[in-house]
């Protein structure tokens, strides 16, 4: 294992030439401003530079500080974030902006330790402000670092495990540099990102094929190892859009589940696939509705895969007529086509009422 401080400083005096010539000039390594270092480091947790950075642009747009972000409405944070996904992660972001306002005056703590009391904010995300914005020599390691130094050095620990995360912490201290901690960090993920990457890398080119240990031992594809494997869970639901005019029945999901703070419709999630409404348990209310309008199956199964979810989506369109008086279940109300547009609402929704030709 790497301790020699010799070798410590040939390793990080490559790692940065290699960064100085190859990085990309993204947005976010333009400012030292705490709150545009989390929002990247936040948004970069879920998707890729490409994906990501017009979300960052926009979402600056909206809420260029942090006092901005405390002062919004939850509904517009997630509607901004629609499209995103782990929805969570938009409404922690809003809670700490409002503590940051409140008991911090807008003054984000400096330091990795205190950052990581957030919510929201992990080691990593904690450790990449304090260095980016604050230049502490503490080590950010995410997915990208992790691959990087098991390589490398050949760390063959679970970096799923708490055991195994202390073993890469270990070493990183060893590694990083003193005198410009926050280029370290952003060079392990751009080397990460660009040059160690997950499927093939081109070794030939990399500055540390003289000392990686999965180069000598053709093991690339073997490191990082990642020894939990996630249990992906099957659900079954059965949505129910009820329109009346041009008016659609929107509920806001409240529960502990997936999508909180999120718009959908009527849901009756069944243990398998159903072929019917007839078949749900639990549909008396359905019936009644049913029997108020005309239904229709949308013609399509959707799939929506989340982290530790298949979700196996189908919807029945329900319309009717204005006439009508309607009974909604409670915590449905009626939205106007404008206010569906405006309401925050999971991507598989959205992409329903894009393709029914609804919105
Ligand atoms: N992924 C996570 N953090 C990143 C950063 N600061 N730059 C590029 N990719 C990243």
């Amino acid at each position: 294992m790497i301790s020699d401080p010799l070798q410590v400083d040939d390793f990080n005096k490559k790692l940065k030439s290699w960064y100085l010539k190859n990085h990309r000039p993204l947005l976010w390594r333009q400012t030292t401003d705490p709150y545009k270092i989390w929002l990247s480091e936040i948004i970069l947790q879920q998707t890729r530079v490409a994906q990501g950075t017009p979300y960052y642009e926009k979402f600056l747009e909206n809420y260029p500080t942090v006092f901005d972000l405390a002062n919004a409405d939850e509904r517009d944070v997630l509607r901004l974030w629609q499209g995103l996904g782990y929805y969570s992660r938009a409404r922690n972001m809003h809670y700490t902006a409002r503590q940051i306002v409140s008991e911090f005056e807008g003054r984000f703590p400096e330091t990795a330790l205190t950052l990581s009391k957030l919510k929201g904010l992990g080691n990593y995300t904690a450790a990449a402000i304090a260095s980016f914005a604050f230049g502490e020599a503490v080590a950010a390691i995410d997915g990208n670092v992790y691959r990087v130094m098991s390589r490398i050095f050949g760390i063959k620990a679970d970096m799923l495990s708490n055991e195994g995360k202390k073993e890469f912490a270990q070493v990183a201290k060893t590694l990083i540099s003193h005198e410009d901690p926050a280029t370290y960090n952003q060079a392990m993920i751009e080397f990460g990102a660009l040059q160690c990457v997950p499927v093939s890398p081109n070794c030939s080119i990399c500055p540390f094929n003289d000392i990686c240990y999965a180069y000598a031992f053709n093991v690339q594809n073997e490191l990082p190892v990642k020894a939990k494997k996630l249990k992906v869970k099957n659900r079954f639901l059965n949505y129910f859009i009820i329109q009346q005019g041009d008016k659609l029945a929107m509920q806001e999901r409240n529960t502990k589940d997936i999508w909180k703070g999120l718009y959908d419709f009527l849901l009756i999630e069944s243990a398998a696939h159903v072929d019917s409404p007839e078949e749900l348990a639990d549909n008396a209310m359905l019936l009644v509705l049913m029997k108020k309008g005309t239904i229709r199956q949308v013609p399509k199964l959707y799939i929506h895969l989340l982290t530790h979810q298949k979700l196996h989506v189908q919807f029945w369109w329900l319309t009717i007529p204005e006439s009508e008086p309607v009974d909604l279940p409670p915590n449905i109300y009626f939205f106007s086509k404008n206010e569906v547009e405006a309401l925050p609402k999971p991507i598989l929704i959205d992409t329903v009422l894009k393709e029914e030709k609804y919105l």
